[in-house]
């Protein structure tokens, strides 16, 4: 293979493996440290929560990972391994189309990230018929299928209609179908439930944990919220200013927190 594979045996299971990441952001006066010497390992069937105050970089993370960052993000050292390739050692033209056939991200506000002028029918099959060479039809069965597969009922109906037609949670789920259409090894979710109101937040963690038992996928969850991760994660990991400080089980992280920020974070949130 001509990019750069993983070497070591501690991946073996991970989909997402990022080493010694660092990333700027270029501004005209001075650049922004926003990810330094970052370490972060997301493995399969695993829930792995990415926790941290407002500005501590999580989302420069995710948008690194996905090749999507910000235009003045210069990354300045540092190995992304997915499915164990190092992403930034594929060239531009061959990047987009590695990333998008192992990972998937939802966004916090479900309804900005879907396109208002095309039906969810539409936008589903985009993404199936860009990623595998099959007709209209074998991409519509798919399609409705994946709609069932996220709880949506009347796939039928719901293909026909525009986001503006759908509630919050409903745009959700068909992100969530649409980032995972394929099964990618990774799944990011950045915030994936804060916009949402409670009970509609319980349904969206419920399928990412179904996605990750039933495909065996690996989420990396996105959140400010101790409770959710409380409930949902299998590893923590605590960032601060670019960094992780700390990582570990939920039991570990609530139980036993060795770092002063993971303390104080945790007394915040009682
Ligand atoms: N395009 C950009 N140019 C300059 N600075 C940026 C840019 N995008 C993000 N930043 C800065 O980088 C730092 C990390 O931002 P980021 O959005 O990754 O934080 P976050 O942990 O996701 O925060 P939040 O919890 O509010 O979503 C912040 O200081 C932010 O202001
Ligand atoms: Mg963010």
């Amino acid at each position: 293979m001509q990019y750069k594979t993983e070497q070591g045996a501690q991946s073996e299971k991970a989909a997402l493996d990022i080493r010694g990441l660092s990333l700027d952001y270029v501004m005209p006066d001075q650049n922004i440290h926003a990810v330094v010497d970052l370490n972060l390992v997301a493995k399969m069937g695993k829930i792995t929560a990415l926790v941290g105050e407002s500005g501590s970089g999580k989302s420069t993370v995710a948008l690194a990972v996905m090749g999507i960052q910000d235009k003045n993000a210069i990354i300045s050292s540092g190995e992304i391994y997915l499915a164990g390739m190092d992403v930034l050692s594929i060239p531009k033209k061959d990047m987009r189309s590695y990333i998008s056939n192992h990972a998937g991200i939802i966004f916090q506000d479900p309804i900005d990230s879907l396109n208002p002028l095309l039906t969810i029918g539409e936008q589903l099959m985009e993404t199936i018929l860009i990623h595998e060479k099959i007709t209209k039809k074998q991409a519509r069965a798919i399609a409705l299928n994946q709609l069932l597969a996220v709880s949506l009922p009347q796939p039928e109906e719901l293909m026909k209609k525009y986001p503006f037609m759908l509630s919050g949670g409903m745009c959700q789920r068909v992100m969530i179908a649409i980032a995972s259409v394929f099964h990618p090894p990774l799944l990011i979710a950045d915030e994936p439930t804060t916009a949402l109101d409670v009970t509609v937040q319980a349904q969206i963690l419920y399928q990412l944990d179904s996605m990750r038992k039933r495909d065996g996928t690996a989420i990396l969850l996105i959140t400010h919220d101790l409770g959710v991760v409380a409930e949902i994660a299998d590893e923590v990991c605590i960032m601060k200013d670019g960094q992780i400080v700390e990582r570990g089980t939920v039991d570990d992280i609530f139980y036993n927190p060795q770092n002063m920020y993971t303390r104080k974070l945790l007394a915040a949130a009682l």
